[in-house]
């Protein structure tokens, strides 16, 4: 992937050069989006931040980390709470707010909704490039009052899942992992935003998943929590003591022990 930094206007010189020499790649001012040559992706500070352009004539809108504005923020005020699917898959009740390591952040959406719940998340982003943007949407988001006290209990780290969870020490053990790699969408009817195509090219396909789901059990106290594509089969390895299905995705759940210890109350 040809992938350029680079930046709109002159307040984000500074931070692309920056990004730019940090992730070993050429930084330009005001790139021709219009064009696919010479950059096929370009992660542009623009006026509301950082995000990822496509190039190109037919070229899909930019993929942000947007905590403020758009779908995550509607889910944020209307999403139905305790009642949300994710919030049944990671046992979130009455006096119930696990500790979680998200180790697939991504663009931390999962991760929001589960902080505004009032769970402490830890997440783990593996690829330099979406680290950047997630680290960049939190960054915009603590500028909105109303959205302080949920990113307080966020963390972010740039870190390979599988490795942070096999060395966690005993101490550090979260009572929940989050997993949601991604899957090849084989599905037709699996609607993929074309913005969300960029993403994808970008990241590829997670290939190990099953030894992040191993060492993510050894690494949970309590629970893990999987999100699969509703019709995609389960991780290799380990069966799930059972699932929850939505409309397009499911919840695969590996409980090890219950929810609700000293550890995982508020
Ligand atoms: C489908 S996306 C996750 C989307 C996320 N749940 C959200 O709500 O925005 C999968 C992400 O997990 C990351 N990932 C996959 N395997 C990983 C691993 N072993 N360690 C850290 N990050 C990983 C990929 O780089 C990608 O950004």
């Amino acid at each position: 992937m040809n992938l350029a930094v680079g930046w709109q206007y002159e307040d984000g010189r500074a931070k692309a050069e920056t990004l730019a020499l940090e992730l070993g790649l050429p930084c330009v001012a005001s790139p021709d989006l219009a064009s696919a040559e010479p950059w096929q992706q370009v992660l542009l500070f623009d006026l509301q931040g950082l995000a990822l352009y496509a190039t190109g004539p037919k070229r899909p809108g930019p993929v942000r980390a947007d905590f403020v504005s758009g779908a995550v923020a509607h889910r944020r005020q209307f999403g139905g709470g305790t009642g949300q699917l994710i919030a049944r898959a990671c046992g979130i009740k009455s006096g119930i707010r696990p500790t979680i390591v998200d180790a697939t952040a991504g663009l931390g959406r999962d991760a929001f909704v589960l902080a505004t719940l009032g769970c402490q998340v830890h997440m783990l982003e593996r690829s330099s490039v979406v680290h950047a943007l997630l680290a960049a949407g939190l960054e915009q988001a603590i500028s909105v009052p109303e959205l302080a006290e949920t990113l307080q209990r966020m963390t972010l780290e740039r870190a390979d899942g599988r490795t942070w969870l096999q060395k966690c020490p005993e101490q550090q053990q979260p009572d929940l992992v989050y997993l949601d790699p991604m899957f090849p969408h084989t599905d037709k009817k699996a609607q993929v935003k074309k913005e969300m195509l960029a993403f994808r090219e970008l990241v590829g396909q997670d290939t190990d998943e099953a030894e992040l789901l191993a060492a993510a059990l050894e690494a949970a106290r309590c629970r893990v929590v999987v999100k699969r594509a509703r019709k995609a089969p389960a991780i290799t390895g380990q069966k799930p003591s059972y699932s929850l299905e939505g409309k397009s995705s499911r919840y695969d759940i590996y409980a090890l022990r219950a929810l609700g210890g000293a550890q995982s109350s508020q």
